[in-house]
């Protein structure tokens, strides 16, 4: 069976900077480390065969970072895709790091920035990096929405120019630091949070597809979200206790004999051809649910009730 048979492909594709093609359902890898994202799973060994899984069923763009972890999570990744099939598009990002209370501060100094692409490099083992997403963090001295990113941005067009990396992209940030990263360098994708409950980013979405950007939310099964403390300038990571127990989306699942968990990632494919999901998971049984999601395809009716269902933010 060759991969355009499998499943992934029923997503169609979409292409990332102008030259890396990618099946539209992708994997986000983040669930592999151990409990918060910490230290290693309980068994690396399944973590290995569910990143094999999802290259055999067609997912061709995974979304990492070395901070995941930390190291744990590339290091997952090279043990069990290196060498890397030739279509492989792992997007990885910079601008943390980890600290021994399992914090998430800033790392967001140009040194700091080299420092990761280079953490990145070595333990994905390769010598260019094809995605590099620029991850605006306010904990521990960051940036806010409203801050300045140009030398950031600098920094990694900088190594973009030295051939570490390909594509810049940049994540968690506002519809202004995207314009200005863009004044500065072309900006290949966007990844924040959205998903069919979490839609502020609406208007960002649509810009990205006009303007070829590909956007990759984050959260997109929308189990946890992040609340800004404008006051301490905080991101907080925040559970939530049943994200996708929603009505409308119930109603569609049944409609469609799926789970909630499908609707939700057969929204983000619908909703822009410029969205690629990377849904996080560390169940191939859930791996291979989410792949599936990519052949449903939502009515008019079934767009119509989630566009119009209350509660939506
Ligand atoms: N740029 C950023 O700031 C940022 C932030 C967060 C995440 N990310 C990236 O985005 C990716 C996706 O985000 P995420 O993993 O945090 O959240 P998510 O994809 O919204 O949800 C993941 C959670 O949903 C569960 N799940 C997955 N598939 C399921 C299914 N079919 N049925 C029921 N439950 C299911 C997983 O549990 P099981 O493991 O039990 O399946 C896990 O707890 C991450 O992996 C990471 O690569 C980026």
């Amino acid at each position: 069976m060759t991969t355009t048979e499998l499943p992934a492909a029923a997503a169609g594709e979409l292409t990332i900077g102008g030259d890396l093609r990618v099946r539209r359902m992708g994997y986000g890898a983040m669930q592999l480390a151990g409990p918060g994202v910490w230290g290693p799973p309980a068994d690396p060994g399944a973590a290995i065969a569910l990143l094999r899984r999802a290259v055999e069923l067609g997912v061709n763009h995974i979304d990492t970072s070395d901070y995941y972890g930390p190291h744990v999570v590339n290091e997952l990744i090279a043990e069990a895709l290196h060498p890397y099939p030739e279509d492989l598009v792992i997007v990885t990002k910079v601008g943390a790091r980890r600290t021994p209370d399992q914090g998430w501060p800033a790392a967001l100094s140009p040194d700091e920035l080299r420092r990761a692409v280079h953490d990145n490099l070595g333990r994905l083992r390769l010598d260019r990096l094809d995605v590099v997403n620029l991850r605006i963090v306010a904990e521990g001295g960051g940036l806010s929405p409203s801050d300045s990113i140009a030398t950031q941005v600098q920094a990694l067009a900088e190594l973009r120019e030295q051939g570490l990396l390909r594509h810049i992209g940049l994540s968690n940030v506002s519809v202004e630091q995207v314009e200005q990263a863009r004044s500065i360098t072309p900006i290949a994708c966007v990844q924040n949070e959205y998903n069919v409950l979490r839609r502020r980013d609406d208007a960002l979405v649509d810009t990205c597809a006009r303007e070829g950007i590909a956007f990759m939310p984050f959260f997109p099964l929308g189990s946890f979200t992040l609340q800004h403390d404008s006051a301490t300038g905080a991101d907080t990571k925040v559970p939530q206790s049943s994200p996708l127990r929603d009505d409308a989306v119930d109603d569609i699942a049944r409609r469609h004999g799926a789970t909630a968990h499908q609707v939700a990632l057969a929204w983000l494919l619908a909703r822009s051809p410029a969205i690629a999901c990377i849904p996080g998971t560390s169940s191939i049984a859930h791996l291979e649910q989410n792949i599936a999601a990519a052949a449903i395809r939502l009515t008019a009716a079934d767009q119509h009730d989630l566009a119009t269902a209350p509660a939506r933010g």
